[in-house]
């Protein structure tokens, strides 16, 4: 006979994580595709073009002289000074070695962030629509996030008023990603200056999350909250990477630049998890940075007419309404007004769409278009589309959505 366990297999912690619904409906719209469907996907956050040759040849000469060993575990001293010069040059920031850590990407060095910083039931607040890792990354630290909501009318931006509405004495840090995923918005740099005003006024930190710091379209202007004081930036955790500006997704390369007691408590914890970012990434890293950004910029030239094009084809179609963003390679169209619509799938009973779970279930089970349902950015009212994806599939994907909306009964 087999003795039961006397404890329950997996942790509260575990068991209470939501699962990354991006990453999830990117794997159904693959196994659709390996079963050869055409499946067009709008899923993955991810540039579609090939990481840049000379990033990638500097990859390859570093493994054949023989790259291949640990590194220091917060990152090479050839990828720290890149990042430092970049923060220079692009941001007007100085630091020092001992206040950069490179991660396995930024999704990492913000869960070192999170694990470093936050105490059971220390407070994060949290703008919404939020990318869905931040709040699961505040409470796989056993932190609580708040979750202030900005509106579609404000151009889905809060404001400083409506953060400090949320603030309690429980309140430790405020997450800010400009521009942002999903919904594309780019704050302004006054109301960048009054939000980290606010945290220096009550001794909070600002995590800014600035990894679409690159793509920016018509006028809007990058600046970054660390750099408005040395107040600001004493209580400031920039975070950037390498997967979108130089589409280096699979790389698994980020960083941050921090105080550097909040640095070395980071390092502690990646020392004893992961330890360094792979040697020869690195070694991209610093060609990424170091080398010609032409790349970058025609990037973002192609994500521009892209976004051009999907806003206005998204707003044709009667029911769903859709901001045009001002960065990044996201559009969150509202489709709220489709719900209590129903179809009925072949030989099945008719299903009613509730909320973007069913919309996004609706598109991908009948007409083979993959969209991030708005639920898991806290906001169900809309779904999530990533044009970084040719012109040709987001004229077919979107053909595609005009049809299924159509076809609502
Ligand atoms: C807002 C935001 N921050 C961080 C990341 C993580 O990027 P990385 O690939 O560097 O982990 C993403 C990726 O989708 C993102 O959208």
């Amino acid at each position: 006979m087999i003795t039961p366990p006397q404890q329950r297999m997996l942790s509260l912690r575990a068991i209470q994580a939501a699962p990354s619904p991006t990453l999830a409906i990117t794997a159904k719209a693959n196994a659709l595709k390996a079963q050869g469907k055409d499946v067009i996907s709008f899923g993955a956050g991810e540039p579609d073009f090939d990481t840049p040759q000379n990033v990638k040849d500097a990859a390859v000469t570093a493994l054949a002289k023989g790259d291949t060993k640990y590194t220091p575990s917060s990152g090479t001293v050839a990828l720290k000074d890149a990042i430092i010069a970049k923060l220079k040059r692009d941001n007007g920031l100085t630091y020092g070695r001992t206040e950069i850590i490179v991660s396995c990407g930024a999704k990492h060095s913000i869960y070192n962030l999170m694990q470093a910083m936050l105490d059971p039931g220390d407070e994060v607040i949290v703008p919404s629509p939020y990318w869905v890792s931040y709040p699961e990354q505040v409470k796989l630290a056993d932190g609580v996030p708040v979750i202030v909501p900005a509106t579609e009318a404000s151009g889905f931006l809060t404001s400083a008023a409506e953060i400090e509405a949320h603030i309690t004495s429980k309140t430790k840090l405020v997450v800010i990603n400009s521009p942002s995923n999903p919904t594309g918005a780019v704050y302004t740099p006054q109301v960048l200056r009054d939000i980290s005003d606010l945290c220096v006024g009550r001794g909070i930190y600002l995590m800014s999350d600035e990894i679409y710091e690159k793509v920016l379209y018509t006028g809007a202007e990058f600046v970054s909250p660390a750099s408005f004081s040395e107040a600001a930036k004493k209580l400031t955790i920039t975070i950037n990477g390498f997967s979108k500006a130089h589409s280096m997704t699979g790389w698994r390369l980020g960083y941050a630049a921090a105080d550097l007691d909040i640095v070395a408590a980071m390092s502690k914890i990646q020392d004893q998890s992961t330890s360094n970012p792979t040697s020869i990434a690195q070694a991209g890293g610093v060609e990424a940075l170091n080398g010609p950004q032409d790349s970058v910029e025609t990037m973002r030239r192609a994500f521009q007419e892209r976004r051009d094009v999907i806003v206005p084809a998204l707003n044709d179609i009667p029911g769903v309404h859709c901001l045009n963003p001002d960065g990044a390679f996201y559009v969150f169209p509202n489709v709220s007004a489709l719900y209590g619509k129903s179809w009925t799938p072949s030989g099945d009973a008719p299903r009613t769409i509730g909320g973007s779970d069913d919309f996004a279930a609706y598109l991908l089970e009948k007409y083979e278009v993959a969209v991030i349902p708005g639920s898991g950015f806290g906001a169900d009212g809309n779904i999530r589309l990533s044009y970084a994806t040719s012109m040709e599939n987001i004229k077919r994907g979107v053909a595609r959505i005009a049809e299924a909306v159509q076809a609502l009964a």
